[in-house]
């Protein structure tokens, strides 16, 4: 394990808490194989019934490491990159999964919340997919699961303008179950869980595997995938990431469309 993902079983609940609060909780590759270690080693672990996923400090999640997509884009990645693995285990979650959101929740921030199962906002929760501003294309089968959930008119403001939608209008628009005060957002959490953790257990996972088609989720991350990784190494997404390192606005007007 490691520092940054902090995790407690209890109850038969597995709470797995995302902890880099000095860099908002956004995702760094190792944070990623701790995060598919834990979702996965839980599937097959009697003794866990739900998985909550939840963010320290006053953000869910800033999304992936900027840093580390700019290092990715000038080749010099992780050998392994374990983002894939991470995905793939929230798309194939046998386990309900429940997700606690406070303050934001940009990009992969916003887009696992498509996989858990029930969501709860804090109301200050903002969900944000700014993809576009990174010059990349959205993920985790979102480009799929977005425009189902919300329609394609809302799906493609959030992706194509990437402001954020506010926990009411989240609410309103089907990506989350209930709004809570803040304080009280993790208690509500752990209580949900444990009102789903104590509903038999097989009934839960063969309701669950009717409900979602992992494979066709994967087969959608896979060609997602495959237009990231091209859009990743696009002059775009040059000037996009020089951009936040040197915390300034991206100027995308003098590169040429490719
Ligand atoms: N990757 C790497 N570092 C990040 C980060 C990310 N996604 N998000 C925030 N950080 C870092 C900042 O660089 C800063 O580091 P520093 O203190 O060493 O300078 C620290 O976290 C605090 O961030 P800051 O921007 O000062 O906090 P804020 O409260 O003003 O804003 C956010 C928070 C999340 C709105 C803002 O940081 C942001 O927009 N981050 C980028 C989100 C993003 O584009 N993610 C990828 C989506 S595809």
């Amino acid at each position: 394990m490691i520092p940054e993902l902090d995790t407690d079983l209890a109850g038969g609940v597995l709470t797995l808490t995302i902890s880099r609060t000095d860099k908002k909780n956004a995702l760094t590759n190792a944070m990623y194989g701790a995060l598919a270690d834990a979702i996965e080693g839980a599937q097959d672990d009697p003794g866990i019934r739900v998985v909550v996923i939840r963010g320290a400090g006053d953000t869910f999640s800033a999304g992936n490491d900027v840093s580390e997509f700019a290092a990715q884009a000038a080749g010099n990645g992780p050998a392994e990159r374990h983002v894939t693995r991470f995905l793939h285990s929230l798309a194939t979650a046998r386990l309900p999964l429940v997700a606690a959101v406070q303050g934001k929740a940009v990009g992969v921030g916003t887009t696992m919340l498509l996989h858990c199962d029930y969501v709860l906002l804090a109301d200050d929760a903002q969900l944000i997919t700014p993809f576009i501003n990174l010059a990349l294309v959205p993920e985790a089968a979102s480009s799929l699961l977005m425009p189902l959930r919300v329609g394609h008119a809302r799906a493609f403001e959030m992706f194509a303008l990437g402001e954020p939608v506010a926990a009411a209008q989240a609410l309103a628009w089907g990506l989350a179950n209930r709004i809570v005060p803040a304080h009280q957002l993790h208690a509500e959490a752990k209580a949900m869980a444990a009102r789903i953790a104590a509903k038999p257990a097989g009934s839960l996972l063969a309701m669950k595997g009717l409900m979602r088609d992992g494979q066709a989720l994967v087969a959608q991350m896979e060609a997602e995938s495959a237009c990231f990784e091209a859009r990743l190494k696009s002059a775009e997404a040059r000037e996009a990431f020089s951009a936040f390192a040197q915390r300034r606005p991206a100027d995308f007007s003098k590169v040429a469309r490719a």
